[in-house]
């Protein structure tokens, strides 16, 4: 089998051929390709239902990953330290059961709406949709069942850009109240430098509002290693939606200087976390919205740094996205515990979601999240990981 997988390639590489696509589900590293070897699959549980879930590895330049077809999630993000020491980044459990059991959303794909719609409802062309409620009176994350509980179809590549995997979820027309059927790609990419890429896209048949993010929590000292606030987080946003007490954003674009809210030049998570503004108060910490300076862009631009000193890990990020909601792990509480068998609670892992502003489709003065039948939603997000 090797040899014949290796005449396969000497014979393309004679031909100028660089890379060349292993049938999905095989795995192999081909040496031609600066994607890395091909992601490998193994199962993961089955569901109630009988729904069969897999676990897919990826690995390339430096950072590893493992991503669940259940939710697409980000089930492990393996990066060095200054020293080259591995640590899981990302918070998670070991089993599937506890996915799905209660999971704060931990490192899923998130949709059709990433963050709440204020009364579960919308109007669009004059008709008013009512949404899955399950915030409060809010619909928070696309509903009850949004697509960090759907179970994705998984296709592996190895190429020229990277190493990675193209889920596929089609969204029925109603689902969670929302109009049209939604068919959605999602593309997670490991380039040559251990950069991670999420390419999201979606079409319609119907007009409809759409949202997509990743929530993934970072902390970059390791999961289960304690909490984030010693974390620097710089944000280029100069500007931050405040919410109410159900946190649905008043619609006002406030001035983050002179607050805590205040992070573009950088600064320790924990420094005013505590502070006695009422918007940390009311979101028990960090949980906003910040209106990214660089606004909506074709190409993914600058948003945000988040450093952890003691490790020396970086993560940069870059989008296309207007929006960086920073949720500081407010609602950990101690009742789950990740791979290394130790407790989350407050602050131990955080989440950069990019995306258009919480409620857009009730506040016409945000950037709009409409999509008509004939257009494609795209989004890109791309993470860049380093030490020093
Ligand atoms: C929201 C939080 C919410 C959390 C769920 C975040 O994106 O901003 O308010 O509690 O997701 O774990």
């Amino acid at each position: 089998m090797e040899t014949s997988r290796r005449t396969v390639l000497a014979a393309a590489a004679a031909a100028g051929i660089t890379a060349v696509a292993a049938a999905p589900g095989t795995a192999y590293a081909d040496p031609s390709a600066k994607g890395g070897r091909m992601p490998v699959k193994e199962p993961f549980g089955t569901l109630a239902d009988g729904t069969r879930v897999h676990r897919w590895t990826l690995e390339n330049g430096g950072t590893r990953m493992k991503v669940l077809s259940y939710g697409g999630i980000v089930q492990s993000l393996e990066i060095p330290d200054r020293y080259g020491r591995y640590a899981n980044v990302s918070l998670g459990f070991e089993r599937l059961e506890d996915y799905v059991a209660s999971s704060p959303y931990f490192g899923a794909l998130i949709g059709r709406y990433g963050n709440r719609i204020g009364g579960s409802r919308f109007t669009l062309d004059g008709r008013e949709y009512a949404l899955s409620v399950n915030d409060g009176p809010n619909s928070l994350h696309g509903g009850a069942a949004g697509f960090d509980k759907r179970v994705w179809d998984v296709e592996p590549f190895s190429g020229p850009a990277g190493t990675g995997l193209v889920l596929r979820y089609a969204s029925a027309d109603g689902e969670m109240g929302y109009p049209g059927r939604l068919d959605v790609t999602v593309t997670y990419t490991l380039d040559g430098k251990g950069d991670w890429r999420i390419d999201y896209a979606a079409t319609t048949d119907r007009p409809t509002v759409v949202n997509l993010t990743s929530h993934t929590y970072f902390n970059l000292a390791g999961e289960g290693s304690g909490d984030v606030l010693g974390h620097e987080l710089r944000m280029a946003a100069s500007r931050y939606t405040p919410t109410d007490a159900t946190l649905i954003p008043t619609g006002q674009l406030a001035k983050v200087a002179g607050t805590p809210f205040d992070f573009r030049h950088g600064k320790p998570i924990g420094r005013d976390i505590r502070a006695a503004h009422p918007q940390l108060v009311t979101a028990k910490g960090f949980d906003h919205n910040w209106v990214l300076d660089k606004g909506i862009t074709r190409s993914p631009e600058y948003a945000a740094t988040l450093r952890d000193p003691r490790s020396g890990r970086i993560m940069r990020m870059a989008t296309t996205e207007p929006g960086l909601q920073f949720y500081s792990g407010n609602f950990l509480d101690g009742t789950l515990s990740g791979p290394s068998g130790r407790t989350y609670r407050q602050g131990d892992g955080l989440c950069l979601e990019t995306q258009h502003f919480p409620d857009s489709p009730n506040q016409p003065h945000f950037p709009s999240t409409v999509l008509r039948p004939g257009e494609t939603y795209r989004s890109v997000t791309v993470h860049s990981f380093n030490a020093g």
